[in-house]
């Protein structure tokens, strides 16, 4: 696979055991064979956390293939290409792929403030769908700022009943990112020959409920992870340009919450698990 190394615009310090799955930088220099990249191009990129890859993003500079790198368009910044890559590659590849998602469906996306709920909510919203999202109780105006016709509180202890009532014949796509805690409800919410992409909390089991059998429902259970290793499925790089393109022309603005240091990567870390806010945390090298 043809390979091009990128550096951040600031150098030195030491060089941490990587993490990290998305980047944005400049190319330094490229390897044998590469000819859609050269040195001095801006790019972003995803995916560094699959199997194929020894190292991760935070990191001064890294080597990747190229099939997980995109040209950064002049109007998308650094921080932006960094922030939406791995989740707008999620959200395209959950409710255009997977979900089929069309202008006249109702979709439903939980958890519309979170890194890839952000980003779906503004899809889903652009394609034109009337979009349905849920949000912790402080949070639903801000999830509707994001373009959801609705924003329901997911604490509400009427729930289902009111996440139904914002689409009565209930929902042609769904995305949850709690399958373990939503399944059964997105069977409940789902209208019949909808679909259900499930994409996070599948730690426990997921039970397939008799509703989708009586519903002739889809069930989609998928990991962007795969576009970089599966062959047979769209490049990384291929969905990405398309969301970039959507991020130029103001489409999809991805949330940047709180910048940190490379210096200060295990603290994001830590946020990222024990703290609540919304869109992405961005470690800036
Ligand atoms: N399959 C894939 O390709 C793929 C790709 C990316 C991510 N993921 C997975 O998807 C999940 C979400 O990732 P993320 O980066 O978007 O996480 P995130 O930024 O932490 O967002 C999670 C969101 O869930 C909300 N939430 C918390 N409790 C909820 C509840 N009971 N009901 C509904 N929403 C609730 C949070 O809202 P509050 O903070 O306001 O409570 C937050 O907005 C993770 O499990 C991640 O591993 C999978």
């Amino acid at each position: 696979m043809p390979r091009a190394s990128t550096r951040s615009t600031r150098s030195g310090g030491p060089l941490p055991k990587t993490s990290g799955s998305d980047f944005a930088g400049v190319v330094e220099s490229v390897g044998p064979g590469v000819s859609a990249f050269a040195p001095g191009d801006r790019v972003c990129g995803t995916a560094l956390h699959t199997a194929r890859f020894a190292g991760g993003s935070f990191a001064d500079a890294l080597v990747a293939p190229t099939d997980v790198l995109t040209p950064l368009p002049d109007g998308v910044g650094f921080e932006e290409g960094a922030a939406v890559a791995l989740v707008g590659v999620t959200a395209w590849l959950g409710l255009l792929e997977y979900g089929g998602l069309a202008p006249t469906d109702r979709c439903l996306v939980h958890g519309g403030t979170g890194g890839v709920g952000h980003v779906a909510v503004q899809l889903a919203a652009a394609v034109g769908a009337h979009t349905v999202t849920t949000a912790s109780p402080d949070r639903t105006r801000t999830a509707e700022a994001f373009g959801a016709d609705a924003a329901v509180d997911y604490a509400r202890g009427d729930l289902l009943e009111t996440v139904r009532s914002r689409a009565t014949d209930g929902y042609d796509v769904i995305f949850d990112h709690r399958a373990g805690e939503y399944f059964t409800f997105d069977l409940e919410a789902a209208a019949f020959d909808g679909t259900v992409v499930l994409y996070g909390g599948l730690d426990g089991e997921v039970e397939l409920a008799h509703a989708a059998l009586s519903k002739g429902l889809t069930v989609e259970v998928m990991s962007m992870s795969n576009l970089a290793t599966d062959p047979e499925l769209p490049t990384i790089a291929g969905v990405l340009r398309r969301v970039l393109e959507l991020v130029d022309d103001g489409t999809i603005a991805p949330e940047i919450a709180r910048r940190y240091d490379l210096e200060e990567a295990s603290e994001a870390h830590r946020a990222v698990i024990e703290d609540s806010f919304v869109g992405k945390l961005l470690v800036v090298p």
